[in-house]
């Protein structure tokens, strides 16, 4: 069965997906890091070079190619409707949440994230239209607010363990 940790940028998703790993022995795949390595340059350039429609292309391939047992998303993989029908059905998914003030401290001024880079008001607006559809596609709903990986990913266990 597989693990797709969803939410916002700066929840935490890479962090806790590495630790969900080494505490469980199960492969991990960070899918911001798989799409680098197949396209050969960052996703900012992805972005500048080609667009956020093939960005999203790429991104979503990816993740129906993806092998490894627990899988960490980007912040968009939400973009196509039928996505989060497919994680569903193709395993657990977990929804790592925090307030959007706590997220947009994390990531502002990131230049490695392009979406980062939109106006507070603009980037609050997306939060809260993908923190609904992260809730509705989730299984589950886990919240990283002022808290250390090493709880999250307790009871990220304890969830997997009850499935
Ligand atoms: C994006 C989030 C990023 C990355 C890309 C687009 C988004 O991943 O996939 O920059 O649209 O929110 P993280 O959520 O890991 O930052």
């Amino acid at each position: 069965m597989k693990v797709y940790l969803i939410g916002f940028m700066g929840a935490g998703k890479s962090t806790v997906s590495r630790l969900l790993s080494s505490k469980t022995g199960e492969p991990y795949s960070d899918l911001d890091s798989r799409i680098e390595e197949k396209a050969g340059k960052k996703i900012s350039t992805i972005f500048q070079e080609d667009g956020e429609a093939s960005f999203r292309e790429i991104e979503v391939s990816t993740l129906k190619a993806a092998e490894a047992t627990i899988i960490s998303t980007g912040g968009g993989i939400l973009y196509f409707d039928e996505t989060g029908q497919w994680m569903r059905q193709n395993g657990i998914v977990i929804y790592l949440h925090a307030p959007f003030k706590e997220l947009y401290a994390r990531i502002k001024g990131d230049q490695t994230r392009p979406v980062a880079a939109k106006p507070y008001k603009e980037l609050e607006a997306l939060f809260n239209k993908r923190n609904t559809a992260y809730k509705e596609v989730a299984h589950h709903v886990v919240s990283v607010s002022n808290r250390t990986p090493e709880s999250t990913v307790k009871e990220i266990i304890s969830i997997i363990q009850n499935s």
